[in-house]
């Protein structure tokens, strides 16, 4: 029988309270934290930041917390991550990079919980569009940062679908520690909002012809060769800073555990540091019960449900099946089959975070769902109307909670948080084509994919700039039902 997946020392563990490790428990490498490793340089597999917790101070109770919020000139203790540096304690505080990341919001959303089938009360929504730079990566980047400033690197690169790279850009000319952003984006694969966060922010963009996939091989050589710091997921303290989004869950719940996290499933990052997160919280006794996860992927961009609902792979303590990613890839190759969603933020069909996601769905007794840009696109008009606002990968949750209502998998008096990742003007293109009225519009950005216009759609009304008409089409249209109801 599989053993409980950890992230916690192991026996061969370096001196330090933190280090990293390997997580092949064939390999188990460790590295002091003072190294950057981006894949370990013994076996090429993930590497975890590791804590020998006996040696660190962390709070009894998870409440202890809340004192913090006293302190909000304090810089550490207003970031909604650092707050919580006791359960990342990886760093020097006076080492600490932050820009106000995590200030974010968990919202209760019943417009939004009618559309998906849930009883009132029992819906949220964790908003983290709230981010300095609109998105969930800033929670990660102010960790990966700090960590770069710890060992003096300059440079520093991802490869990215918009909002890596707008968070690195965002991090990089918000502070003045000498770093450089160097940015690697596929052709045409990037939303508007966020490529213009890249070059306002002053980031060497370099666009080659390919997609996100393409791009993250590529960076890797790169970062590889130039002895540049990698800033995408495989970096393992960008992972450190997410476990943070749960933290915040629970804090903002009264240390209440929800029944279920449901969240877009890109590149896995954010799925792998939430189980983390409830891995360590369970490991240190500060939490009795973990959540279920549900990761959803985006139809076009299905890798991870393929693998995990139709191929049974699993984590089987660290050493899950490669054969069956190794084969899946082959035949994505052989058919050319590249990932295509209007979720462009997750078209992703090689998640480098793959294997650590599947720890997450071990302890979390997880499940994966695909949504079809259709049901992404409906459900990003119901957050929308609920009064939010997200980008379409982020309403991926939202159409996945739904989808596992229909199915009966998420009872109506479960409590369930949606992760909305990313702010909802990253994207203009995709809303206003959903919701307007210009036909070619429509048909270029939406229709070729097969979406089509759905009751939830506000179209603009065109009316004569005469007087008379501008009141009837208000009498005739301001009280009709509202889109989600
Ligand atoms: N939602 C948004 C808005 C994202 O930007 C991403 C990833 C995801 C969800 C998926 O998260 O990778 O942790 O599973 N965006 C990356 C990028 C890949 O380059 O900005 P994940």
């Amino acid at each position: 029988m599989a053993g409980p997946p950890t992230t916690t020392a192991s026996p061969r563990r370096a001196t330090e309270a933190a280090f990293q490790q390997c997580i092949n428990p064939a390999c188990a490498a460790t590295f002091g934290v003072g190294e950057a490793h981006f894949a370990c340089p013994r076996c090429g597999d993930l590497v975890d930041v590791v804590y020998d917790w006996d040696r660190l101070a962390v709070p009894k109770s998870l409440k202890d917390f809340e004192a913090k919020w006293s302190r909000r000139l304090d810089p550490l203790a207003a970031s909604g991550v650092w707050r919580f540096r006791e359960l990342l304690p990886f760093a020097p505080p006076e080492k600490v990079v932050t820009i106000g990341e995590g200030r974010t919001l968990l919202q209760k959303a019943d417009k939004v919980g009618r559309a998906v089938g849930m009883d009132p009360g029992r819906l949220m929504l964790q908003y983290e569009g709230m981010n300095p730079s609109g998105s969930f990566k800033d929670n990660g980047m102010t960790a990966a940062f700090t960590h770069a400033r710890m060992i003096g690197a300059r440079r520093v690169a991802c490869a990215s679908t918009g909002n890596t790279s707008a968070s690195l850009a965002v991090f990089c000319s918000a502070t003045d520690f000498g770093f450089k952003a160097i940015i690697f984006i596929g052709s045409g694969k990037i939303a508007y909002g966020k490529l213009a966060q890249a070059l306002d922010h002053g980031a060497l963009t370099i666009q080659i012809v390919g997609d996100f996939d393409d791009a993250m091989r590529r960076v890797r050589e790169v970062a590889d060769r130039l002895g540049i710091y990698l800033m995408n997921s495989v970096n393992p303290f960008r992972l450190e800073g997410q476990k943070a989004i749960m933290y915040r869950v629970l804090e903002a719940s009264g240390w209440e555990v929800p029944d279920w996290i449901v969240v877009p499933g890109g590149n896995l990052g954010n799925s792998s540091a939430f189980g983390k997160a409830f891995i360590e919280l369970k490991h240190l006794g500060l939490i009795d019960r973990v959540p279920r996860l549900a990761v959803v992927n985006a139809q076009g961009a299905r890798t991870l449900n393929e693998l995990y609902s139709a191929r049974e792979l699993r984590w089987r303590s660290g050493l899950a099946d490669s054969a069956k990613v190794d084969a899946y890839y082959g035949e994505l190759d052989a058919t050319g089959v590249k990932a295509s969603t209007i979720a462009s933020a997750i078209e992703i069909n090689r998640p480098v975070n793959l294997k650590k996601c599947l720890r997450a769905l071990d302890f979390c007794d997880g499940v994966v769902r695909e949504v079809s840009d259709q049901e992404i696109m409906d459900a990003k008009s119901w957050v929308g109307a609920g009064g939010l606002g997200c980008e379409p990968a982020s309403a991926a949750s939202v159409a996945g909670a739904r989808k596992l209502r229909e199915e009966g998998v998420i009872a109506p008096s479960e409590r369930v948080v949606c992760i909305l990742t990313g702010h909802q003007l990253k994207d203009p293109t995709a809303t206003v084509a959903y919701h307007g009225g210009d036909r070619e519009q429509f048909e270029k950005v939406l229709g070729a994919r097969g979406v089509k216009r759905a009751g939830f759609a506000n179209r603009p009304v065109v009316v004569p700039n005469e007087l008379d008409d501008i009141i009837r089409t208000i009498a005739l249209y301001a009280d009709s039902a509202a889109p989600a109801s």
